[in-house]
């Protein structure tokens, strides 16, 4: 099992989880980890290098911190310019290949509830990258998600950020 993980944070210098997220996933045999702000900094994406690395690899994990209910800009890019006709459709190169992504959220879990503060779930809101998945015949797994950045204590994020390798490589 290889596992690519393609994180997306424009300012992974300030970041606290996703940094952390990428220093635990470092360590892990059988993980690439990508930072694609760094590879990409113009958002002019290689995309015959994008392919290679997908082919390259069994499940492809894409990391990135919630905003406005979405990924920060470049996975959007991403997502436009790698998955495109006669590779990604048509040609179905990610068939059999899972795809999950990995969020943190500055809102605790609790706020994503239909009687919480953000009044729709993470599933409903990450919604389209199960679709997506479905369309390039992937198979969309759970994701993993790091709530409340803003209000958990170290202790508590480290305790979800331990459980980033199994997620990673696990069955
Ligand atoms: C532009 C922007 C938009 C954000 N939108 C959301 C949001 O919609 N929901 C949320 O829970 N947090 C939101 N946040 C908070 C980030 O998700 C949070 O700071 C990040 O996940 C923490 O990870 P990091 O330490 O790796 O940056 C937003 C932050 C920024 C800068």
């Amino acid at each position: 099992m290889k596992t690519l993980v393609l994180v997306f944070h424009p300012h992974v210098e300030d970041s606290h989880v996703n940094r952390k997220l990428m220093d635990v996933a470092e360590k892990v045999d059988g993980v690439t980890v990508v930072d694609e702000y760094a590879a990409y900094p113009d958002f002019k994406i290689d995309v015959e290098r994008e392919h290679a690395l997908l082919q390259e690899h069994d499940r492809i994990v894409l990391q990135f911190p919630f905003y406005w209910y979405s990924a920060p800009a470049l996975l959007k890019q991403w997502e436009d310019d790698v998955l495109n006709i006669g590779w990604a459709y048509g040609d179905y190169a990610l068939e059999g290949k899972e795809i999950m992504v990995a969020v943190s959220t500055g809102a605790p879990a609790e706020c994503y509830t239909h009687d919480g503060s953000q009044a729709r779930t993470m599933e409903e809101l990450l919604s389209p990258y199960e679709a997506m998945s479905r369309y390039v015949h992937a198979s969309y797994r759970e994701p993993f998600l790091v709530h409340g950045a803003a209000t958990s204590t170290e202790e508590q994020l480290d305790e979800i950020i331990a459980r980033y390798p199994t997620f990673l490589t696990g069955r």
